[in-house]
């Protein structure tokens, strides 16, 4: 069909940045939670070696305490073979300057940004990659998030009353990887910056800037390493997936 060929970039320049920059209070380990292992292996590089297994990821930047730099990427990074090349840059305050940062250190010449929690190390490359594509694929789309159908029924509490249920239907939950546009992305961030608004997640930034952000069905197996109960269905869901025979 005429104009498809043109939709989906045949060469495009895509750089992953992962934030391991928090301090992980709710998990309440001293050390934080990005290098806690699992199966032997530090959660930060589950995460790390999923988007190294994408192939056609040109650039991967961490985001991790400025003061642990060289603990991060003794522990995290040098021990294992990665292909794609791998920086680092230091943690802002909140997740929102992390990510700031990490976007300073993808050159101009990046067409695309996926950005992911390095504490959601069940992420896949298949789903990273099929994340891309549909953002590629939509020329009209600036960003292209991993998100899953909320299960259970929302209700609206005000002052420990329940005001309201809403149609649960229209609601998602959103995780990591999102995707972007570097451009807007770019533009977002300033706009974020200069105007004080801190949001919760990447998309939101491009939101509120009226950009267009598409929705990738993913699963709730992707979880995000946040309170210590998470732990264990960490470590189930590494066997199950990974080192059953
Ligand atoms: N993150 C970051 N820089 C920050 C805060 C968070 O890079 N200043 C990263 C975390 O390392 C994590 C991801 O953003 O991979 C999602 O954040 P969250 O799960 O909230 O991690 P923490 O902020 O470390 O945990 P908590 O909120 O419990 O302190
Ligand atoms: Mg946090």
């Amino acid at each position: 069909m005429a104009g498809l060929e043109g939709k989906v970039d045949k060469n495009p320049k895509t750089a992953a940045v992962i934030l391991a920059g928090g301090t992980g209070e709710r998990f309440g380990k001293e050390g934080g939670k990005q290098l806690v292992e699992i199966a032997g292996k530090p959660i930060l590089t589950w995460s790390a070696e999923a988007f190294d297994a994408v192939g056609d990821i040109g650039l991967i930047v961490i985001v991790c305490p400025a003061d642990r730099k060289d603990e991060y990427l003794k522990k995290a990074i040098d021990p294992f073979p990665f292909v794609t090349p791998v920086v680092v840059a230091p943690a802002g305050s909140t997740r929102q300057e992390s990510a700031f940062s990490g976007l300073e250190l993808v050159p101009d010449d990046y067409e695309y940004v996926v950005m992911h929690d390095g504490a959601r190390p069940l992420i896949s490359p298949e789903l990273i990659a099929h994340t891309i594509a549909t953002l590629q694929g939509n020329i009209d789309a600036d960003g292209a998030v991993v998100a899953h159908p909320a299960i259970d029924t929302l209700k609206v509490v005000e002052n420990g009353v329940i005001v309201g249920t809403p149609d649960r239907s229209v609601f998602w939950n959103a995780q990591t990887p999102q995707v972007f546009r570097a451009g807007i992305y770019r533009r977002a961030h300033a706009s974020a910056l200069s105007d004080g608004f801190v949001g919760t997640d990447d998309s939101s930034l491009i939101e509120r800037l009226g950009g267009r952000v598409l929705v990738v069905e993913g699963k709730r197996d992707n979880i995000k390493l946040t309170v210590p109960e998470d732990y264990l269905m960490l470590v189930a869901a590494v066997r199950e997936r990974y080192l059953k025979q």
